[in-house]
């Protein structure tokens, strides 16, 4: 891939951080964005000293008018955008349906799909004009198969799904692509959150993978940084498993 500029939202913490250095090691530009200015601008200092030009931008993706300028910006900075990582996402609160909240269903669904359908929005408007440009959306092995009590989860996950879907056709012939990235269980502060924080649960979790483990976030940044490349131009509308085995189960 030559050097292009690569946007990841959600890019403070996990995945998104790791999908940041992943493709900063490849002498990228890079606009990471979230919700936390310190902790952005932090993020930023680091990826500069791995010698990139990168800039933090500040953005909810539940936001419509954030998500908005977040675009504007990057194209302002760096004049276009040929690589986005919509990777900001949620657990919200997990159990049973009967114990299932309105409110948790909006704010997960706002985060997981309105964030991802407002960003591909704008991403996608950009690339249009360009006439190139690749996204990989952030579903998980619960946008593929069900779980019990994450349901809210993933639901929202399986939109993500559709979406990447509907997207790939909308602007294939436009010589854009949009896939998705399912990992399983990654060693992330999410993870941690899934389980509840206890160690049992997560050997739990854990044991019921083929490969015995979870992933490490650098292993599904490099299937993003794969999917963004020039070795995946005829791959779009795909999701792929990132996840030791377990759906091929
Ligand atoms: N960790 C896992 O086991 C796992 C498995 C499958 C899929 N995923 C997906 O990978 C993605 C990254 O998760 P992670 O594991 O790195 O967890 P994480 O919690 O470290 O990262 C999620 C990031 O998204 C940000 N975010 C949340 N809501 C936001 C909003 N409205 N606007 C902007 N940013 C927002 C958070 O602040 C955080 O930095 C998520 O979409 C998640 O659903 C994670």
């Amino acid at each position: 891939m030559n050097k292009s500029t690569v946007l990841i939202t959600g890019a403070l913490t996990g995945i998104g951080r790791a999908t940041a250095f992943a493709f900063a090691a490849e002498g990228h530009n890079i606009v990471v964005s979230g919700r936390s200015l310190e902790a952005g601008q932090q993020l930023a200092a680091e990826l500069r000293r791995q010698g990139v030009d990168t800039e933090f931008l500040l953005a909810d993706v539940t936001d419509e008018a954030q998500v908005e300028t977040l675009i504007g910006n990057t194209i302002r900075r760096f004049g276009r955008i040929d690589v986005a990582v919509n990777n900001a996402g949620a657990e919200g609160e997990l159990g049973p349906i009967t114990g299932q909240s309105v409110a948790n269903y909006r704010a997960t669904f706002d985060t997981n799909v309105l964030g991802v359908l407002l960003s591909l929005k704008y991403e996608l408007a950009a690339m249009q004009t360009q006439g190139s440009g690749s996204i990989i959306n952030l579903s998980s092995i619960a946008g593929q198969v069900g779980m019990a009590g994450a349901s809210v989860y993933v639901a929202s996950k399986h939109a993500v799904e559709g979406l990447t879907k509907a997207a790939a056709l909308e602007v294939a012939a436009a010589g854009i692509r949009v896939n998705a990235v399912a990992p399983g269980p990654v060693e992330t502060a999410m993870l941690e959150r899934f389980t509840g924080g206890n160690a049992d649960a997560k050997a739990g979790m854990l044991a019921m993978m083929p490969a015995k483990r979870g992933a490490q976030p650098e292993e599904i940044a490099q299937t993003i940084v794969f999917l963004a490349s020039d070795k995946a131009l005829y791959l779009t509308g795909q999701s792929i498993a990132v996840d030791g085995g377990y759906t091929a189960q």
